[in-house]
């Protein structure tokens, strides 16, 4: 018998703090490296968020959940070349750095690190990860490279920032098994701690990608989260098969959206599952288009005890 799992909206409100920290922006690796240093020293449990800005709650509840679970928190603001495999993409992407260190300031981040390109690669990084199947499927498959850059970057910050702990949001479901894996394989000493989706109050997951919406793509786009959720009760009655159809035939229903992929994978692996029974940990995941601006959203079906 399975067990689905429900699939509840909620949206994030920050509690009002007034300045709970002074926080320090820093632009250089060395300045940013004497600083870990010093607080290493001290014995201090290091909390770190990386992000690519055009902060959202999303972010900010990481970097609050961030401050439950260690002394200090560090942040980084860094819009990642390598892991863009479209150029377009990466120029329109949002930025609004005094904006982003505004809201980080009603969070416990003490250190917001704001490298350059340069900062972040003194030279080329060229080196190229293998992780398997993990990133030749859904988002590795649509966006060739995208990952490679992605282990990258998080793993150059890791070097600098030397966290005990790195937050990431499941939003990116694909990424945090990226994330899990490189850090495996390079045997970095951090915990990685994943975080729940935080949704707009009508479902859409927040991404720092929203406010590139028209107002009719805005107005379609949380028939995602709506048919995400919807499919939790369906898949009750039907088959995987039915509920791919049902999911993607929903979404392209709605005039402004078009799904790229929506798969039913074991939340492990990421390969495609064909019955409910094959695993005990079942995610779907969508990528899909409002005109020019891809958004990704996932649902888990199964959590069980393997
Ligand atoms: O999820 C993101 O914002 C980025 O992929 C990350 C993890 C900050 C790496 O650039």
């Amino acid at each position: 018998m399975i067990e689905f799992l429900f699939f509840g909206f909620y949206s994030f409100n920050l509690p009002r703090f007034s300045l709970i920290v002074d926080m320090e922006i820093l632009e250089s690796s060395s300045e940013l490296s004497a600083r870990i240093h010093a607080l290493k020293e001290a014995g201090k449990v290091i909390g770190f968020v990386p992000t690519m800005g055009a902060l959202h709650q999303g972010h900010l509840s990481l970097a609050m959940e961030a401050g439950k679970q260690s002394d200090v928190v560090v942040v980084s603001i860094f819009v990642n070349p390598t892991q863009f495999n479209n150029p377009a993409d990466l120029e329109r992407y949002p930025r609004d750095i005094q904006k982003d260190a505004d809201m980080l300031s009603e969070t416990p981040c003490e250190l917001l690190f704001v490298p350059t390109v340069k900062e972040v690669y003194p030279e080329p990084d060229n080196r190229v990860f293998d992780f398997g199947p993990l990133d030749k499927v859904m988002e590795g498959h649509y966006r060739p490279g995208h990952f490679n850059g992605v282990a990258q970057v998080v793993s150059r910050l890791f070097d600098l920032v030397k966290p005990d702990k790195a937050f990431f949001g499941e939003k990116d479901f694909q990424q945090l098994a990226i994330v899990r894996a490189m850090v495996r394989q390079l045997n970095v000493p951090v915990e990685i701690v994943s975080c729940a989706i935080i949704r707009e109050e009508d479902g859409l997951a927040m991404s720092s990608r929203n406010q590139l919406l028209s107002d009719a793509q805005r107005k379609n786009a949380p028939v995602i989260a709506r048919t995400l959720s919807e499919s939790c009760n369906f898949a009750q009655s039907h088959n995987v098969a039915d509920t791919i159809g049902f999911v993607v035939e929903s979404i392209n229903a709605s005039p402004e959206l078009q799904v790229e992929y929506f798969e039913i994978v074991d939340g492990n692996t990421l390969q495609t599952v064909n019955s409910w029974d094959e695993s005990n940990y079942i995610v779907g995941c969508v990528a899909v288009f409002a005109g020019e601006i891809r958004l990704i959203d996932n649902v888990i079906y199964r959590k069980g005890i393997s």
